[in-house]
């Protein structure tokens, strides 16, 4: 279903660009700051209406993309992709192109742009390190390509990144100073879902020590008045959110992710939700 919002042009698993016609009228209609504590794909931040925005996510490549695309104009972003693209004559078709450009990318400089092509050209445009913090995607043959409606996508993207008010961070949720925020600002947390399959899980992954932590810092959040939204779903095993999201609100939402994996055979409690302390 498409929507009036704009939506990032990185593929996130459990990206809520689907979501944000149900979840953006939930939040407070005035924000001071917005943060976007797990930010992915920018999904949720770039569509709100806030006098600032933060957006932060652990992961560096992705964060030093949003930077760079907040600091250049769209049009030299466009002939950065375009020079990639003729360098390493990058087709959905040409497998050696793309893997050249990865071990590139991979043992020499990364530069935002570069990874931005990359992704472009991989399977399903995700984004997944292993171990040794190398991309391994593999090619996206015959679909991935820096195609004309990713093209529009992007320009629209880094336009509205441009003219916002935002600033960004690459730390882990638990480093976040809450201490600045007033009762005027608001928290949005899209965490990875405990118990759930995503590409950026696959590293140390989401523990539940992970969970417990994020669930206590939102409950000394409410103590002091700030209001905030937890996105999960309660399809996923996850006792510890069962019981703490009874202190809250829980708004039922109609979710349709194609790509998320079905464990639980229980359907009525495949659900997406937003947890709000309002
Ligand atoms: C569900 S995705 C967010 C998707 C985003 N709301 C969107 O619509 O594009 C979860 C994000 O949390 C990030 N993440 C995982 N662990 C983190 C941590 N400890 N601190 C901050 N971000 C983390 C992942 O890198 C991933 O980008």
């Amino acid at each position: 279903m498409e929507n009036e919002y704009i939506k990032s042009p990185l593929n996130y698993v459990g990206g809520k660009y689907k979501l944000l016609n149900q979840i953006i009228p939930i939040f407070p209609e005035e924000i001071n700051t917005f943060v976007d504590l797990f930010g992915g794909g920018f999904n949720v931040g770039c569509n709100v209406k806030a006098e600032h925005v933060v957006y932060n996510d652990i992961l560096k490549e992705v964060v030093s993309l949003l930077k760079y695309i907040q600091g250049n104009n769209t049009e030299d972003l466009l002939s950065e992709i375009e020079d990639y693209i003729k360098t390493y004559s990058l087709s959905k078709e040409n497998k050696e192109g793309y893997l050249t450009l990865r071990s590139d990318y991979n043992s020499g400089i990364r530069t935002p742009m570069k990874f931005y092509t990359l992704l472009c050209y991989a399977f399903n445009n995700q984004i997944r390190f292993n171990s040794k913090g190398e991309y391994n995607m593999p090619f996206g043959k015959n679909r991935s390509s820096f195609n004309p409606s990713l093209r529009k996508k992007f320009i629209a993207f880094a336009d509205r990144i441009q003219e916002l008010n935002c600033t960004f961070l690459n730390i882990s949720f638990d480093e976040f100073n809450f201490s600045t925020l007033t009762e005027e600002d608001f928290i949005y947390v899209d965490p990875p879902y405990y118990n759930s399959v995503a590409s950026y899980n696959e590293n140390g992954g989401w523990t539940e020590e992970n969970e417990k932590i994020l669930l206590e810092i939102l409950d000394l959040i409410n103590d002091n008045h700030i209001k905030f939204a937890l996105s999960n779903n309660l399809k996923y095993e996850n006792p510890l959110l069962d019981e703490w999201k009874n202190k809250y609100t829980v708004h039922y939402l109609n979710g349709n992710y194609s790509n998320c994996n079905y464990q639980k055979k229980d359907k009525s409690k495949d659900m997406e939700v937003l947890i709000t302390n309002y």
